[in-house]
């Protein structure tokens, strides 16, 4: 578990567990937390060593990375979070999943799937929240059966117990949040939590 915070991530999950915050700059601070996570996951990838020669015909050396990650998020919620890793990656190419929880089981139900080629690929999985545990290890296992060299876990608030589970299915695959949050109630919302991420983002929905 790779939990990355510092006053100014703080921050942006303090807006976004504001209950006033508007839907605008809910998702804009989600866009910026996942442009930070994915940064940090970067300092994790492997680098190749290029130089270049500058206009004063000397040349620099630097370590980029050696290949960019494939973004997968999971329709709805996931989408600004996305948007902020693809600010870090910006040449990556991208997969959605369409997932949604029943809110009696809570149970995830997989309705959309458009992945590109990951055989042999790094993926970064994203979804803002990690409560249950259910909605990522169902995509996951989806990705899985398309034979990635990696699977990486992004989200922004996670459960306790949504961790312990992720662990539980496999111990090597690597979660980041930008917080922890300690309960989940009845319902199968993060407590403290900031609500529906997926309402906040982009309004209620009606369909449930
Ligand atoms: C939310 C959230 C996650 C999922 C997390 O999606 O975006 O995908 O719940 O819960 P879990 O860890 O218990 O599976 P939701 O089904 O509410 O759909 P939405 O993104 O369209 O709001
Ligand atoms: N999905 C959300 O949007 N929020 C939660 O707290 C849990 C699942």
């Amino acid at each position: 578990m790779e939990i990355h915070t510092n006053p100014q991530m703080e921050r942006l999950v303090y807006k976004i567990r504001d209950p006033n915050t508007r839907n605008e700059d809910f998702r804009n601070a989600l866009e910026k937390i996942g442009e930070y996570i994915g940064l940090e996951i970067a300092r994790e990838l492997q680098t190749e060593r290029k130089t270049i020669t500058t206009i004063l015909s000397r040349e620099a050396e630097h370590h980029l990375l050696k290949e960019s990650p494939t973004l997968i998020t999971i329709l709805r919620a996931g989408i600004p979070l996305y948007n902020g890793l693809h600010r870090a990656f910006p040449e990556s190419e991208t997969g959605f999943i369409g997932a949604m929880r029943d809110e009696k089981t809570l149970k995830s139900n997989i309705s959309y799937c458009a992945l590109p080629d990951i055989k042999d690929k790094i993926v970064i999985l994203a979804d803002t929240m990690l409560a249950t545990g259910g909605s990522l290890i169902d995509c996951t296992e989806l990705i899985r059966q398309r034979s990635p060299r990696k699977i990486i876990l992004a989200s922004v608030i996670s459960s306790q117990q949504g961790i312990k589970r992720i662990n539980d299915y496999d111990s090597k695959i690597k979660v980041y949040a930008a917080a922890i949050d300690s309960e989940l109630n009845e319902r199968g919302y993060i407590v403290p939590g900031l609500g529906d991420a997926g309402d906040r983002s982009f309004g209620e929905k009606i369909d449930k």
